[in-house]
Parts: structure tokens; C-alpha cells; sequence
């Protein structure tokens, strides 16, 4: 596996290369606001540790004015580790402990402090909660020889930081959105019921998954990689106990199923919006081509580049638009109070950048952009707040890019690439936010 690696290295650098200096002119002017790392100290009694066993952290911005009293929640992303030495590797980097963090993190589109940036958010109080379980905040074990030990807590931080958040004012929310992107766009939907069950029943609550919608795809070669390595990821990490037990009874014998959104989403009884890429790029890159179904490299231009994709290839996405649709139907047709923006887009996180959420050249669907679509959800401007796009290449609002998180393997903090050897590797590895 150690030659996929070096493929998905080697694409990476050329994106660099072939981005570096095209990017378009939609930067803000924003820098964001910088706020710092607090380490959660009663996560040790609770026995919540990141996968190397340091302490699990936030960053807290606090609200202001007429936000004071509302709470917003982000998931970090990052995606997962499946076995025990692609953990292992992710302890000894910032995706799996806190030691190897950069202690500040910057805020900006939903987590913006700026009214024109983020109008319907923007005076919250705001939580950046940093990822580092390898397993959407869910897992619930560990494992070790006796002279070293691996964590899988992610449920348990998850856990830890609500108490830590619930005297802080939390737990007299008036108004309150759980939301992440990625592997934390996954935990929005695992933890959504469990969020609401902590804050007071008068209490406006709701949830936004960003790209955070992982379908149980079929690959181009006819294989089911993502739910194979969900399966691992479940098993390895002491998921299944976590997860919904009206959904895992239902897909008794394969529980572990209910760890993809679309199976779990119809036992979500808390308010929801889906955010997500019809083309999803890091599901185009491993759910639907993964370098497993793609041995010999000929879906290697279209994927960093789609007008370089040939039309056997453009109809296998438009097939696995076709499929996240139909995952979205029942919840299209039938959910009365949650809400969508399906774009056909090739992105992946929209949310928390601002060039994405709320900028005069961002994405947009009927005219409408990411912030207002949620903010008219979120407060009930507006009767079904559901958009879906029209298939690629019709949205001309698009930038098409492969997003920046993209060339995350090559930043300056990114682990030695001599302990990336695994097969699994490449879902921490690669088009990571
Ligand atoms: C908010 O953002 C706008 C648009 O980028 C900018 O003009 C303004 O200076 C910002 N306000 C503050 C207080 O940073
Ligand atoms: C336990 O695991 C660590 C980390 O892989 C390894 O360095 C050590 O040699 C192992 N110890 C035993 C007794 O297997
Ligand atoms: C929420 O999750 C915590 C563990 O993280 C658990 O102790 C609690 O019972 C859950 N609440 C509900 C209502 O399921
Ligand atoms: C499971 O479903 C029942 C019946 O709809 C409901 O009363 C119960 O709250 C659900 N349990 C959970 C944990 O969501
Ligand atoms: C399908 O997946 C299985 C199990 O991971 C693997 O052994 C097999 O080689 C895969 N087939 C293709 C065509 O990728
Ligand atoms: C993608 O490829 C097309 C031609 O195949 C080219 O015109 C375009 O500039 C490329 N886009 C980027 C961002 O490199
Ligand atoms: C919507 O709900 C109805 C009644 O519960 C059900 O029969 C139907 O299959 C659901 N799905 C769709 C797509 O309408
Ligand atoms: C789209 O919205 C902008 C304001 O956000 C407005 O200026 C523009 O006229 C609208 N365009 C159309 C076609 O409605």
C-alpha cells in the first residue's frame, strides 16, 4: 500500500502546483478572529483522552448582545482510523492528541464574529470542539500491550465537553445549533438527540451537517469501500454501543450501517439541515473512486480537474448524485422541519469558509447563498427551506476547485510521511477539513 501513499502524495503536490496561483478572486478580506485553545481538565476523571491519551480541548468565543444566551457547536473534521496502527501513526500528530495542536484557531464564515460575514450567527457564543478520537467523536474503548495504550473515546469527549460547557451558560441556552464538517458533519447527525437532551426543554434546538453526508456507495469497481471501512472503524473503536438503538434494532444484524447518515437519519427527531455537494469531493476521491478501484490511475486527471473527465466518467458521478438524492428523498418529501442545500459543486466543507458561506462570489442556488438558505431554516424565515441544484455543469455560481484541505498532507505540521503506510491511511491522509 505504500505506492498508494506515494500516488496520493504526488497528487497532492500537484495540486499545489496547479492551484497555487489560480486561485480566484473571492477572498474576504477577513482574516478571522483567532481564539484560543482551552484544555478540558475534568476530561481525566471521566476518562476522555484523545487517542494518545492528552487531554481533549475547544476554542470558546464568547457571544455578545442579543446572542449571549445562544450556543453555537462545531464538530472538527479530519476523517477516521480503522485499525490499530493507522491510529496508532494519527496519536503522534494533531489528529489524534492535543499536544500537537496549533493552540489558536481561527473563526470564520459560520464561526465569524463579523454581522456582514455572518449575519444570523455572528454574536453567538461560538465552540470550535477539536477532533483528535479518530472516530466522529463516538467510539468508546481502548487498547493497548501493556506498555503503551490507545484511546478510543470519542463519545466520552464528547461527553466532557458538554459538562465542561453547561456552566459556562450552556445549560441556559435559549437558542442553540450543533453543526462540523467532514468526519464532524458525520458526528452532527451521531450526537444531534444527545445534544438536545442536555439543554433545557424550552430551549430552540437544532443541527447542521456540513458535507458531513457519507453514502454507502458503490464504488467503480462494484465494491462497497466506505461500508467496509465503517465496518472496521465501528468494530474497532467501540462505536456500535453509541449509536441509535431504534436504528441499530432495525438494521440488526448489520448495526453498524446506522453509523452512515442515511440509515440514522430517519430516527433523528431533533430538527436538521443537510449541507453537502452533490460531488462531494472526498467522497468522489474514496467513496466513489478510491485508489483501490482505480489501480492503474485513469480517473487521475478527472479527479483534480472535472472538465478533464471523459463522459464514461461524468456519468458515474452524475450516477452517484443520482444515489445521494435518492438517500435524500424520504427526508426531502417528508421532514417537516428540517432543511437542505444540495449543491452541484466540486467542494467539500462549505460552511466554514467564508469564500463558501457568505461572499459576493459564493456558491448559490436559486440566488440564494449557504448562510441565508440556513439562517432562513434555522429561524423559520420562509416555508421548506430545501434546495437542491441542478446536475453539473448548469450552476455557474460553482468554482469547482478541489479545496485547499486537499494539500493538508503537505502543511508544515503534517506527520513524516515514511509512518503513512496503510491502506486506510489515505482517509486521514488526504482531503481532510
Ligand atoms: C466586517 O466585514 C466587512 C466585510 O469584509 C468589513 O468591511 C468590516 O470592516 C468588518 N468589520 C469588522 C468589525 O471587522
Ligand atoms: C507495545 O506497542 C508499542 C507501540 O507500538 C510498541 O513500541 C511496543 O514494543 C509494544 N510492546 C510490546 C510488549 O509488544
Ligand atoms: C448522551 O450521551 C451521554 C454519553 O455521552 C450519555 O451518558 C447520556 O445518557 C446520553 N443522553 C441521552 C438522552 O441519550
Ligand atoms: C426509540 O423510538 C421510540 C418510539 O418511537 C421513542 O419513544 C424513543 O424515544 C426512541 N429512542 C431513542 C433513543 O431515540
Ligand atoms: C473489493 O474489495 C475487496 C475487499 O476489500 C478486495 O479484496 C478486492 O480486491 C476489491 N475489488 C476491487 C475490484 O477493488
Ligand atoms: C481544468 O482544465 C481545463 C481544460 O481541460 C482548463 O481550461 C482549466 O483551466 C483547468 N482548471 C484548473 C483550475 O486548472
Ligand atoms: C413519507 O412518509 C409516508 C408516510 O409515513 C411514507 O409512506 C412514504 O414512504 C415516505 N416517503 C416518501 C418518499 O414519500
Ligand atoms: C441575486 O441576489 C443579489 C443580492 O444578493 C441581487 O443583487 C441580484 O439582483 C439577485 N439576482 C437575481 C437574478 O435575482
Amino acid at each position: 500500500m505504500k505506492t498508494t501513499t506515494r500516488l496520493l502524495d504526488l497528487t497532492a503536490a500537484m495540486v499545489l502546483l496547479v492551484y497555487a496561483g489560480l486561485s480566484p478572486p473571492i477572498v474576504s478580506g477577513d482574516p478571522g478572529r483567532r481564539v484560543s485553545m482551552t484544555l478540558v481538565r475534568g476530561a481525566a476523571a471521566l476518562g476522555a483522552f484523545c487517542l494518545d491519551g492528552s487531554l481533549p480541548a475547544y476554542h470558546l468565543d464568547r457571544g455578545f448582545g442579543a446572542g449571549s444566551d445562544n450556543w453555537l457547536l462545531q464538530f472538527e473534521g479530519g476523517g477516521w482510523c480503522n485499525d490499530v496502527p493507522s491510529c496508532r501513526d494519527r496519536s503522534k500528530t494533531h489528529r489524534g492528541s492535543t499536544r500537537f495542536m496549533t493552540k489558536t484557531a481561527v473563526f470564520t464564515g459560520i464561526l465569524s464574529n463579523n454581522a456582514s460575514l455572518n449575519p444570523d450567527f455572528y454574536n453567538w457564543n461560538k465552540v470550535r470542539l477539536r477532533y483528535c478520537d479518530g472516530a466522529s467523536f463516538a467510539g468508546d474503548t481502548q487498547v493497548g500491550n501493556g506498555t503503551s495504550m490507545l484511546y478510543f473515546r470519542g463519545q466520552r469527549i464528547w461527553n466532557a465537553i458538554i459538562l465542561d460547557l453547561l456552566p459556562k451558560g450552556l445549560a441556559k441556552a435559549d437558542k442553540a445549533l450543533l453543526t462540523g464538517c467532514s468526519a464532524g458533519g458525520l458526528s452532527t447527525f451521531l450526537h444531534c438527540d444527545n445534544f438536545t437532551s442536555y439543554l433545557p426543554k424550552t430551549a430552540d434546538v437544532k443541527c447542521m451537517s456540513d458535507a458531513g453526508f457519507f453514502l454507502d456507495a458503490i464504488d467503480v469497481a462494484s465494491n462497497r469501500t466506505m461500508r467496509h471501512f465503517y465496518n472496521q472503524l465501528v468494530s474497532l473503536q467501540g462505536v456500535q454501543k453509541n449509536l441509535d438503538p431504534n436504528c441499530t434494532r432495525a438494521f440488526y444484524p448489520e448495526p453498524s450501517l446506522c453509523f452512515f447518515p442515511q440509515y440514522a437519519l430517519r430516527f433523528i427527531k431533533t430538527p436538521m439541515f443537510i449541507l453537502n455537494s452533490a460531488y462531494d469531493v472526498f467522497q468522489f476521491h474514496h467513496g466513489l473512486v478510491p485508489p483501490s478501484a482505480d489501480p492503474t490511475g485513469r480517473w487521475n486527471r478527472c479527479k483534480l480537474n472535472v472538465t478533464a473527465c471523459n463522459p464514461h466518467q461524468l456519468d458515474a458521478l452524475q450516477g452517484f448524485r443520482t444515489d445521494m438524492l435518492g438517500a435524500l428523498m424520504n427526508f426531502f418529501r417528508n421532514s417537516t422541519r428540517g432543511g437542505m442545500f444540495i449543491n452541484s459543486c466540486f467542494d467539500h466543507c462549505q460552511s466554514a469558509l467564508q469564500e463558501t458561506w457568505l461572499s459576493p462570489t459564493s456558491p448559490r442556488i436559486h440566488n440564494m447563498t449557504i448562510a441565508n438558505t440556513v439562517g432562513d431554516w434555522y429561524f423559520g424565515r420562509g416555508e421548506d427551506v430545501k434546495e437542491i441544484d441542478c446536475p453539473y455543469p448548469c450552476d455557474k455560481t460553482c468554482h469547482n476547485l478541489i479545496p485547499a484541505s486537499t494539500t493538508d498532507s503537505l502543511a508544515p505540521n503534517a506527520p513524516d510521511r515514511k509512518s503513512l503506510g496503510t491502506g486506510s491511511q489515505v482517509f486521514q491522509n488526504d482531503l481532510i477539513s
